[in-house]
């Protein structure tokens, strides 16, 4: 497809659920290349709205808020915050950060909805849905969960099988059970409106099939094109719940929107936030290039349903690209919030603090952009030591130092170098080489972040550094800093052109970075990077005789320490939830009994009595005859803790008993009353004992 003149961008970055902290996996997939890029076509002098914000509607929300005792509203209003901040301190440079409560939002959604409705594009149907009768509610979504049809997975929900990404819906489960209460659901008919994804089918072969065969990446292509093959279905666009946006119909009360229909509408909502009256050209404009950056489990949602709903919908542009990335797994395995194995974002900054672009360089590197990656911390220390602190760090570090040394911070003078020697012949030919290795490399990394590929960026920006540090090796300034200094001078006008250059071109990847050397070059990069990145090639950021600050290390080495704490966390997590889940698996938690009333239970008189007395009883291993003073009388009472305790240690203590039971015999012997105990799920008897001594007769209730 010929490549159009766009006059300007908007960029979206998947809304994350408002339903827990962000960790390193939602970063690599979307965050982190939507920021490189949108700083990358600010410096390009673009006109951008880079918008995103919380995702606060769905089953996602509302379960979050039920396993946590609070209110959805409640629950997003927390998340939202905790969310904002991470990106705002991690350095995500978003125009906006909205939310999708927020009421502009309601209405571009429910506008969105009655524009389609308005064309009868909409089924209307009533079917049978599963409900959970004991929770009274219809089972959509994550409300339900089974095995995947797909690729077997136990664990699959009524939207999506997180396992292999294949969208679903609930009947398409094996063994549906109701997320909420454990429950085999039963099948209820209710009123829903479908969107007719069937017949966009046609339409999408051409722009999406045809369309960006070689243009969007092969993952994301290839994701899609199987999707369609398969053939499209009508998609329900409403459910049956209390918590969203509700459905703008006179017959649609008690119903509300869909989460996935009304989420993307919020990147139209969030640039309306953000540019007021102006946002129609950020999505009306055909010049406007829209480009949404996510992960893979999002896919089909931006690259097929949405699509079609703005095409329904009839007014908006359509994404130009959607480069998504596939999974980080962390340390080999799968990341995960409910079994916090995640490196979250709020707690890497709290513990490497000012240390932003560590993080951002290491998930830039190892960016899952065409497969799955893994994120391994002796990697992130590898990568922090072995690159950018040996190899960048140290180049800027070593220009600055023997600027001072031989110069006292001056740039020295850059005038040609007359050929007079072979030793100026040879720093003649290793300029001329390193010079035209830099250019290449500036293309390279320009080219690579037109194609959305930051990793192989990245890469080419390092090159810089690579082949500065390689210049300094081959021309040896300090030895020749007794026989030369006017060919040492013109070595380091370079080496610290050098410099400069990496200061304007690491600003997408390493904003922190950029500002320190610009800092210590004491130098205002505005200018000179607006003509690095319209001319693509080296520019001249220093003159002969500008002032340099003095020289700071830009990065440290990660120490082992510092990397065994954060695998100690790891492995801490993973332990607790082994031992939990081994007790669960072999020790089941014993079922709940039949449910009673209050006035059963105030049937029973349960006292505290001290125990006067304790012997064995004869010929039982279990039983232990006590002597309680109950308050009341002094009592005989059998207790089966004969294995548990011994009479001697029992004897004194103050325990709990039910005064009222029926006397009754065991071996011989009349029992009038039961001691209360905790019994452990492997079958461990502990004494039930108030935990401060009372009078004995005193009651429990
Ligand atoms: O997968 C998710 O976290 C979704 N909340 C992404 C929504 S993206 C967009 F459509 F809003
Ligand atoms: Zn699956």
């Amino acid at each position: 497809m010929m490549k159009k003149d766009f006059k300007r961008y908007t960029v979206t970055a998947a809304l994350p659920y408002a339903n827990g902290p962000l960790h390193i996996g939602h970063v690599a997939g979307a965050y982190l290349p939507a920021d490189t890029y949108v700083r990358y076509l600010r410096l390009k002098g673009e006109d951008v709205a880079f918008v995103c914000g919380s995702d606060e509607h769905g089953v996602a929300i509302t379960i979050g808020a039920k396993k946590e005792g609070v209110s959805p509203k409640a629950f997003v209003d927390k998340y939202h915050e905790l969310m904002k901040k991470a990106f705002a301190d991690f350095g995500i440079s978003f125009d906006i950060y909205s939310r999708t409560s927020n009421k502009i939002h309601y209405d571009t959604a429910q506008d969105f909805f009655r524009k389609i409705d308005a064309q009868h594009l909409f089924l209307e149907e009533t079917s049978d849905q599963y409900f959970d009768e004991q929770e009274g509610i219809f089972l959509a979504d994550r409300y339900i969960a089974g095995t995947c049809p797909n690729c077997g997975h136990t664990n699959a929900y009524g939207d999506q099988c997180e396992k292999c990404g294949t969208s679903l819906s609930p009947k398409q489960l094996i063994n549906p059970r109701s997320t909420v209460s454990g429950n085999t659901p039963v099948l209820k008919p209710t009123k829903h409106w479908y969107f007719p994804l069937d017949k966009f089918e046609g339409w999408l072969k051409d722009w999406l099939i045809e369309g960006h065969k070689s243009d969007w990446k092969t993952n994301v292509y290839g994701q899609c094109k199987s999707w369609i093959d398969q053939g499209l279905q009508p998609r329900s666009i409403t459910r049956d719940l209390e918590w969203g946006i509700p459905v703008p119909r006179e017959d649609g009360k008690g119903k509300v929107l869909y989460v996935w229909f009304d989420a993307p509408i919020g990147y139209i909502s969030a640039t309306k936030e953000l540019k007021g009256a102006d946002w129609e050209k950020y999505w009306k404009s055909d010049d406007t290039r829209l480009i949404h950056f996510i992960g893979k489990d999002n896919i089909v949602f931006h690259c097929i349903i949405f699509p079609s709903m703005l095409k329904a919908e009839g007014t908006f542009i359509l994404p130009d690209n959607v480069p998504a990335n596939e999974f980080l797994n962390l340390e080999g395995e799968k990341l995960s919030t409910s079994r916090n194995h995640a490196v979250w974002l709020h707690e890497y900054l709290v513990d490497f603090p000012g240390r932003r672009d560590e993080l951002r360089y290491v998930l830039n590197s190892i960016s899952p952009e065409t497969k799955d990656a893994d994120f391994t911390w002796k990697d992130y220390q590898q990568k922090v030591n072995s690159e950018l602190v040996a190899i960048l760090g140290n180049f800027v570090n070593r220009v600055m130092v023997l600027t001072w040394k031989y110069f006292e911070g001056k740039v020295p003078a850059s005038h040609e170098l007359p050929n007079t020697s072979d030793k100026r012949k040879r720093i003649l030919d290793l300029y001329n080489l390193a010079h035209i290795d830099l250019n290449k490399s500036v293309a390279e990394m320009v080219k690579a972040l037109e194609d959305f590929r930051f990793r192989d960026a990245q890469f080419h920006m390092m090159n810089l550094a690579r082949v500065g540090n390689k210049f300094l090796a081959d021309t040896e300034p300090w030895k020749l800093a007794k026989e030369d200094m006017e060919a040492v001078g013109c070595i380091l006008n370079y080496a610290l052109t050098v410099v400069g250059n990496i200061s304007i071109a690491c600003q997408p990847f390493l904003p922190d970075t950029a500002r320190n050397i610009h800092a210590q070059l004491n130098m205002d990069a505005s200018e000179v990077s607006k003509k690095f990145w319209k001319s693509q090639t080296l520019v001249e950021p220093v003159g002969a005789g500008h002032q340099l600050n003095p020289a700071a290390l830009l990065f440290r080495n990660v120490e082992d320490t510092e990397i065994e704490v954060q695998v100690e966390k790891l492995r801490k997590v993973k332990a607790a939830k082994m031992e939990v889940s081994t007790t669960v698996i072999e020790n089941p938690v014993k079922p709940l009994k039949e449910i009673v009333t209050i006035d059963d239970f105030g049937k029973l008189d349960i006292r505290v009595g001290t125990i006067t007395a304790a012997t064995k009883m004869e010929k039982s291993d279990k039983l232990l005859k006590l002597t309680v003073d109950s308050g009341l009388d002094t009592r005989t009472i059998l207790s089966g803790i004969a294995k548990h305790y011994t009479p001697e240690e029992v004897i004194g203590k103050q325990v709990t008993f039910i005064a009222n039971l029926a006397p009754r015999k065991m071996m011989g012997t009349e029992s009038q009353g039961m001691i209360l105990m905790a019994e452990d799920s492997d079958g461990k008897l502990r004494l039930l004992q108030p935990n401060e001594v009372v009078r004995p007769g005193s009651t429990v209730s």
